[in-house]
Parts: C-alpha cells; sequence; structure tokens
C-alpha cells in the first residue's frame, strides 16, 4: 500500500473563513459571465429551472462529498482520497481521480486567467472613462461618451489581434493569483476572501439596484423566470448540467483541497447547503443584473459570449450614471475571478507540497509559471495561432481554438470524469460509518445524500458525459 500523502498542516482560522473561501471559489466566471451568457442563449426560464433543479440534486450532493474526502484526508486531493480509501477498505487506485481534477484546476486556471485578463482590461478602459468623466464635471454621464456602437463593438476584435495586450494582463492577472496562492491558505487564499468576497457582495447589491432603478427588472425577471418548456432541448439540459458542475467547483477537487483545511468538528451538511445557495443566488442575481440593462436598451439576450463585453458597455452608455456603474461592473466580475482562480491552482500547488513534498513556494511557481504558459498558447490563439485546432482530428473540436478545446474538453470530459468518480466513490466504496460520523447529517438527511450520490448522480452524470461527447446521440 501506497503510503498516504503527508498532511499539509495548514488550515482555516474559523468555519466562516471556510464558507467565505469556498463561496469564493464557487462565485466567479462562471456565475457572472457564463451563466447569464447561457441562460440567455437557451431562452431564459426553463433553462433556469432546470439549473437550479441540478444545483440541488446533483451538485449539492456532490459539493458534500468532495468536502468530506478533504475534511477527512487533511491532506491533498490524491492523499485525501487515498486515506478515506484506506479508511474504508478501497483500493488505493482511486486516488486518481484527485489527479484528474488537479490537471483539470491546473488547465482551467491557464485559460480562466487569459478571460479574466479581457475583464481586466475592460475594468481599465471603464475606469478611465469614469476619470475622464469626473474631469469633465460629469461623473454621472453614460459609459464611453462619444464612441457610436460600431467603435463599443471594435474594442473587443482589436483587444484580441493584439498578443501584447492580452499577454500582459494575463500575466498580471496570473501574477496576482501566483502570489496569494504562495502566501498560503491564512496569510494568503484567507486574507484575500475576507477582503474581496464582502466587497464583492457590496458591488453585486449595488448593481443590482442600479439595474432596477434604470433598467427593465419586470422584463428581466419574466425573462429568467418564465418557463417556455419547448425550449428544453437535450442540448439545453446538457449545458445546464455541464454549467452547475463547473460553477459550484465541482469535479477539480477544489473542494477536497479547501476542505482539507478544516480543522475543527464542523456541520458539513450546512457548510456545502451555503455554498450551493450562495453561488446560485449570485447567478440568478447577475441574471437579475444583466438583463435587465440589456432589456432597457432593447438589445439581444441571446448575444452569447459578447454579452458581457459588447452588449453590456454600449448598455452604459445610454444609461444615466453608466460610465460609474459599467466600471464597478468590470470590478465586480474581476472580483470573483480572483477569488475562484486562486482556488484552482491551489489544487496542484497542493498536490505539490503533499505528494512531491515541495515547498509551496516551489510548488505555487511550478504549476503557475505552467499554467502562464498554457495561458499564453490560448491567447496567442486570437491572433498569432488563430488556425491552430489542437484536437483537429476529433470532430467535437474541429473548428475550436486553443482556448476553447481546453476549455471543451476540461468542461466536456475531465469535469463530469471527476464527479462520477466521486460519486461512485462516496456512494459504494466509502465507509458508511465514516461518512455518517464525518458530515454529522440527521438519519433522513444522510439517507437522501447516499440515495442521491449513489444512484442519480452517476446515472445523471454519466448522461452528460456520454451526450458531450457524442452529440450527435441527442
Ligand atoms: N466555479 C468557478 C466559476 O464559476 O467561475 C470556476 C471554478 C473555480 C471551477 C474553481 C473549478 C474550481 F475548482
Amino acid at each position: 500500500m501506497v503510503a498516504a500523502g503527508k498532511t499539509t498542516g495548514e488550515g482555516w482560522s474559523s468555519r466562516s473563513a471556510f464558507i467565505l473561501a469556498a463561496v469564493g471559489a464557487a462565485v466567479g466566471l462562471g456565475n457572472i459571465w457564463r451563466f447569464p451568457t447561457l441562460a440567455g442563449e437557451s431562452g431564459g426560464g426553463a433553462f433556469v429551472i432546470f439549473y437550479i433543479g441540478c444545483v440541488f440534486l446533483l451538485g449539492l450532493p456532490l459539493v458534500l462529498s468532495e468536502i468530506f474526502i478533504g475534511r477527512v484526508g487533511q491532506t491533498d486531493a490524491v492523499g485525501s482520497i487515498r486515506k478515506v480509501a484506506q479508511d474504508s477498505k478501497a483500493s488505493h487506485r482511486w486516488s486518481i481521480f484527485g489527479g484528474i481534477g488537479a490537471v483539470a484546476a491546473f488547465l482551467i486556471v491557464s485559460f480562466y486567467s487569459v478571460v479574466a485578463g479581457w475583464v481586466l482590461y475592460y475594468a481599465g478602459v471603464m475606469g478611465w472613462d469614469f476619470l475622464q468623466a469626473i474631469m469633465a464635471g460629469d461623473p454621472f454621464r453614460g459609459a464611453l461618451a462619444g464612441e457610436n456602437e460600431a467603435q463599443i463593438q471594435q474594442r473587443l476584435g482589436d483587444m484580441f489581434a493584439s498578443p501584447g495586450l492580452l499577454l500582459a494582463m494575463h500575466l498580471v492577472f496570473m501574477g496576482l493569483t501566483l502570489y496569494i496562492v504562495a502566501r498560503g491558505v491564512s496569510s494568503g487564499i484567507e486574507k484575500a476572501a475576507t477582503y474581496l468576497m464582502p466587497a464583492f457582495f457590496v458591488l453585486l447589491f449595488g448593481l443590482v439596484i442600479y439595474g432596477a432603478i434604470e433598467g427593465d427588472i419586470a422584463e428581466a425577471a419574466a425573462f429568467l423566470f418564465t418557463p417556455d418548456w419547448s425550449k428544453l432541448t437535450p442540448q439545453v439540459m446538457n449545458s445546464a448540467l455541464g454549467q452547475a458542475l463547473f460553477s459550484l467547483s465541482l469535479g477539480v477537487a477544489g473542494l477536497i483541497t479547501y476542505g482539507s483545511y478544516i480543522k475543527e468538528k464542523s456541520n458539513l451538511g450546512g457548510t456545502a447547503a451555503i455554498i450551493a445557495v450562495a453561488d446560485t443566488s449570485v447567478a440568478l442575481l447577475a441574471g437579475l443584473m444583466i438583463f435587465p440593462i440589456v432589456f432597457a436598451v432593447g438589445l439581444d439576450p441571446a448575444a452569447g459570449p459578447t454579452l458581457v463585453f459588447q452588449t453590456l458597455p454600449f448598455a452604459f452608455q445610454t444609461m444615466p450614471g453608466g460610465a460609474l456603474f459599467g466600471f464597478l461592473f468590470f470590478v465586480l466580475i474581476l472580483v470573483a475571478a480572483v477569488t475562484s482562480s486562486i482556488s484552482l491552482l491551489e489544487v496542484p500547488t497542493a498536490w505539490g507540497i503533499g505528494e512531491l513534498g515541495w515547498s509551496r513556494a516551489k510548488s505555487a511557481l511550478v504549476f503557475g509559471v505552467g499554467a502562464l504558459l498554457i495561458g499564453v498558447l490560448c491567447l496567442l490563439g486570437y491572433n498569432v495561432l488563430a488556425d491552430v485546432r489542437p484536437l483537429g482530428f476529433w470532430s467535437l473540436f474541429e473548428n475550436t481554438d486553443i482556448l476553447d478545446t481546453i476549455d471543451g474538453f476540461t468542461g466536456k470530459v475531465m469535469l463530469p470524469l471527476g464527479a462520477l468518480l466521486t460519486s461512485i466513490f462516496i456512494g459504494w466504496k466509502a465507509d458508511a460509518n465514516l461518512l455518517r460520523t464525518t458530515t454529522g447529517l440527521s438519519p433522513l438527511a444522510f439517507g437522501v445524500w447516499r440515495f442521491l450520490i449513489a444512484w442519480l448522480c452517476p446515472i445523471a452524470v454519466t448522461i452528460i458525459l456520454v451526450t458531450g461527447l457524442f452529440p450527435s446521440i441527442l
């Protein structure tokens, strides 16, 4: 039997510190950029309701499972799974899914930082514009005064065409992520979460109120919550399931890693529920912030990934206070992205510490620089390497550039695979007594959890995996 990984010995200073950090990990680009994009593209209500079902029936049991593994293991994901396997008399080979998770997290952070870099650039543009508005004595004017719609939209294309600009933004963002992770759990990750998450919520509520006052919140609410079930196609269900996993940070061992820093005995079921509720509320609030603004100006909610970068800046132009709130909007996304990217980099970093015996600084540096370099390939895929199709031989990725290929491969293959193995491991292999005593669930809650994790999760996640890989069978 392989020896369990050595414990990293680090820990959260309190239960609320863990909750803040875990909510920070869950709330990210997935909530504010991807969720409204998907909801808009998929026709709103039916997608949203199905998504909420996925979060609570599949996501929540998996969140609890990952935290449980970390809490028992007290070390990196691979070592933690090995420890649970040992205590449950199961094969240590199960720890392989911790490895898959660490690789997935490493790949995701590489392109996540590139996308966050776009947000950083837009925050800079809007911040500069707001500064000019102040200097002109008109701080409450609309954003980007003097630019027409074509010019505002052109900014995105110009940014993609400039490798230097993309690289600079990616470097700054990855540098910040690396710095926080290298500082460690309590003085890096926890500190960042305790400052950034309250700021995030203040910004979010401010922007939702702004959208309600200046925008068309009634139309937005109708769009988000009135289901048209004919729109719930198998593709839409598939993307809702995949989005639920991504948004809750599942399948990449992120919550195993964060869970391993819980020291005292704590109510894991309640903690998991808080994470799922908070993450979903933020996604819905992001929809209730973005769509009133989009509808107020009569724009298209189904704009796709450019919704945030082209549709919204134009909308902010025509709205009073648009310069200020447009700037705050991009700051909000940036804050959400930082607390998620650190959780992603932490997974391979903890693995380097626990399994390879590296120091935290060395491990963070090796994986941070590695992800930085892969990110550089992703951003070159928008210009110099625009014709490169890394998995072009596979029909699923025939026409996808470097970034979309890594995003698609991790999202469609690695993440569901990680989630599937987690559910089988917890549902069928882990020792029931260990599960019961560690989670502290009531008998009823425990029964429901075991049922969902042993039956519903493996079946539903297998469906996501298979239909994601072979879309033609839908
Ligand atoms: N949940 C994050 C988001 O919604 O943006 C993305 C993510 C972060 C996925 C951390 C996985 C992870 F471990």
